[in-house]
């Protein structure tokens, strides 16, 4: 007994371990810092649709890692979206970490897998956060390949990667000065509020006109929960979304995930070029 008792003991530690999302997000640090030699990033970008090219401005990329081989990761299950995690070195010294491995929440691996990205940036000492999307416009005027900046965002999923009384301020979710810099690198930017829905699925005519009705003019299934961490951790948040479709009923044509993906490639290279400009001016 007296042996049994400290081994089953650890065995529950362990379990504690594996299930507490702040060590993971440690551990995944550690993994990166060890691949890339870098101690700590300034910005870190998670990439969404229409996004991804933005590497290729920034700078010298240290080292492009598979997302499955880095503690808490996965590849990505949806067609079209990488599953790898890019340290690069700015021309100015800093150091960026892109994100192209992105956990929905409709992915069903639970919310703190869906922020795990936001985690990791933190525990390498980030202070700026870029969340990147895809999303559905529902201002008319915005026609596929809009870039919008985000202003503020509702969170439609019934959950919150938060635990506990922890009671966060959303006031400025979306930095006042990140979104500055945004205005002054492309003054025809607009802005907008975006709302998260859970999905797989694309919205109903009457789920997008209820989302117009509580303030929103963009619709998607990711970066409001990002935020909500990242501004628990004390990160300064820039959210970004491509418009890739009128959202549903907008213009009464179906949406198809297809001509959703094929939207964001097409603007992609002028979306991630701007992206790469914004993260250059945002110190
Ligand atoms: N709705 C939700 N998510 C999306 C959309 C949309 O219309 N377009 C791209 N991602």
């Amino acid at each position: 007994m007296s042996d049994s008792t400290p081994s089953a003991e650890s065995a529950v530690d362990a379990g504690r371990t594996a299930a507490d999302p702040e060590l993971l997000a440690r551990s995944a640090a550690a993994s990166i810092r060890a691949r890339t030699g870098i101690d700590r990033i300034h910005t870190a970008i998670v990439l969404g649709s229409g996004w991804g090219a933005a590497g290729g401005h920034l700078g010298q990329p240290l080292a492009v890692i598979p997302a499955a081989e880095v503690p808490g990761f996965r590849p990505s299950p949806v067609p079209g979206h990488a599953g790898t995690l890019t340290v690069i070195r700015l021309p100015d010294g800093r150091a960026a970490l892109l994100i192209a491995a992105r956990t929905h929440l409709y992915e069903d691996h639970g919310v703190d897998a869906v922020v795990h990205g936001v985690r990791t940036a933190a525990a390498l000492g980030a202070t700026v956060m870029v969340l990147t999307n895809g999303a559905g416009g529902i201002r008319p005027s915005w026609g596929p390949g809009t870039p919008v900046v985000l202003s503020d965002h509702i969170n439609l999923t019934g959950t919150t990667p938060l635990r506990g009384a922890r009671f966060v301020d959303m006031t400025d979710a979306y930095s006042p000065r990140l979104r500055a810099i945004a205005h002054r690198i492309d003054p025809t930017l607009d802005e907008g509020v975006y709302a998260q829905f859970r999905g797989p699925q694309y919205e109903t005519p009457a789920e997008v006109r209820m989302a117009r009705a509580m303030g929103a003019q963009v619709v998607g299934m990711s970066t409001a929960l990002e935020t909500i961490m990242a501004r628990a951790l004390g990160l300064e948040v820039l959210g970004l979304s491509l418009i890739t479709n009128p959202a549903a009923g907008i213009t009464g044509v179906p949406l198809r995930h297809d001509e959703v993906l094929a939207a964001g490639r097409a603007a992609e290279a002028r979306c991630s070029e701007l992206l790469a400009r914004i993260v250059l001016a945002a110190r």
